[in-house]
């Protein structure tokens, strides 16, 4: 069986990613790890180590994309917590034998290798949910 491993990262949809920055790596003291584009997902996004997992910080840089709509309408603030799983597709086999409604339905590839895919939040009680294998 699939099983969990840990908490990867737990991510927050920012509109300005200096303010936050002064708040996450100034203010509290977390050094920060990565700072790049994704294009593929038209943001840029932050990652901040904690105790084994990461804050991410992930910005829209286009109008049009899912996360700049969500970020139209909900503002900043929490947006997904991201689980590590030791086989993501054996994971999201079970999770639709369980009935629960995903939002990819194949697990996806970054470009660092990490397969990834999204669990709709209508299945979780609200929280947009992702899967990594690393
Ligand atoms: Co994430």
């Amino acid at each position: 069986m699939p099983q969990i491993n840990s908490i990867n990262h737990v991510a927050i949809v920012v509109e300005d990613m200096e303010k936050s920055l002064h708040f996450w790596r100034d203010a509290l003291g977390i050094k920060l790890h990565e700072l790049r584009d994704v294009p593929a997902e038209a943001s840029q996004v932050a990652f901040l180590p904690v105790a084994g997992a990461e804050i991410e910080l992930v910005r829209p840089t286009t109008d049009d994309s899912g996360l700049a709509k969500y970020l139209a309408k909900r503002g900043p603030g929490m947006h997904h917590v991201c689980l590590e799983v030791d086989d993501i597709d054996g994971m999201m086999a079970q999770l639709k034998e369980k009935g629960i409604r995903l939002i990819n339905e194949e697990a996806r590839s970054a470009a660092d290798g990490k397969r990834y895919a999204f669990i709709h939040p209508e299945s979780t009680g609200g929280v947009l949910v992702e899967l990594y294998e690393v």
